[in-house]
């Protein structure tokens, strides 16, 4: 392993699908756009993907919804990011996203992240920065949950190595969910061109992990106790995600998943960039919060 991934990681939000489970929230609304408490869900792993230090990012969606992510987030310069788009026009699998993506990969390494997956920690920008700088190495993670059927599941041994994966089991060995989160090298294109779709007719991310555990190039990050991962996928869990953000911002006064702030302290605008998007929405609560950082830095 070494570190010549720095800087040169990109980033794909997997932000389609029916979200037939939310019905009739869906309907008309991408998933992916509903509020998860005062703002929109995708800013959530957008910005864990800008923890990591990623600037260029795809986002795939339908092709209905994809106008509307692009009114949303422009092409992303105003938070010092390159953002593109690519339509999926049916829901085929996690993995496709590695075949829409291709052009976009290139020869470089790529994170994955699922437009409805919420990652919170205090250490979480280190941990990404560190692992969006390994090379020769693919990185799931690991999240103790109540109910892994519901998830993909990594069954680690007593030496920190992964002993076996499985997509929704039955039986589930192991409360280990995989989280949808994912670094790998840029020949994930051709892993996902290998693959045939299961049973349901998808092409499995799981099926990805699996090719690089038996390759033995698949490592696990097990997240502990201090952390909060959030899918907001059924009427619960997005109402459970907004309490959570509710609760956290309320209690410490700080915004989680907010990107003006989030470029700003990761150097991606500078004190003119963000007085200039605070003062664009300075009659609300939002607006003053981003003219704070500034105040409060003096
Ligand atoms: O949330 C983590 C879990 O995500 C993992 O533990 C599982 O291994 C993984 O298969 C996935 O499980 P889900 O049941 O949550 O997958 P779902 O089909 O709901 O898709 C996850 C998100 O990706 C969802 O917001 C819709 C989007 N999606 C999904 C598919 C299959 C797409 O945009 N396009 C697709 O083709």
């Amino acid at each position: 392993m070494n570190t010549n991934g720095k800087d040169r990681r990109k980033g794909i939000i997997l932000a389609g699908g029916l979200g037939t489970r939310l019905f009739p929230l869906t309907i008309s609304v991408s998933k992916q756009l509903l509020p998860v408490y005062d703002k929109p869900m995708i800013y959530y792993p957008l910005t864990t993907l800008m923890l990591a230090g990623i600037h260029n990012i795809l986002i795939i969606s339908t092709p209905e919804s994809l106008p509307l992510f692009e009114r949303l987030l422009g092409d992303g310069g105003k938070w010092g990011l390159a953002i593109s788009y690519a339509p999926q026009q049916r829901p085929e699998g996690i993995a496709q996203a590695f075949l829409l993506g291709a052009d976009f990969i290139g020869d470089d390494p790529i994170a994955l992240i699922l437009g409805d997956n919420i990652f919170y920690g205090d250490n979480l920008p280190e941990l990404l920065r560190d692992i969006s700088e390994r090379t020769g190495v693919q990185t799931i993670f690991g999240y103790p949950v109540a109910n892994p059927e519901a998830f993909g599941t990594v069954t680690v041994g007593d030496n920190g190595q992964i002993v076996d994966l499985l997509e929704k089991p039955g039986n589930p060995l192991s409360n280990l969910a995989v989280p949808g989160l994912y670094f790998y090298e840029s020949d994930v294109v051709e892993v996902a061109a290998a693959l045939k779709p299961s049973a349901r007719g998808e092409l499995e991310i799981t099926s990805v992990n699996r090719t690089y555990f038996e390759r033995g190039t698949l490592r696990v990050e097990i997240l502990g106790r201090g952390w909060a991962w959030l899918d907001s996928g059924t009427h619960d869990t997005l109402l459970e995600a907004s309490q959570f953000a509710k609760v956290m911002e309320s209690r410490t006064g700080l915004k989680i998943a907010c990107p003006e702030e989030v470029a700003y302290r990761m150097g991606f605008i500078d004190d003119g960039q963000l007085r200039k998007l605070a003062n664009s929405l300075s009659h609300n609560e939002y607006g003053h919060y981003l003219l704070g950082l500034l105040d409060s830095k003096r």
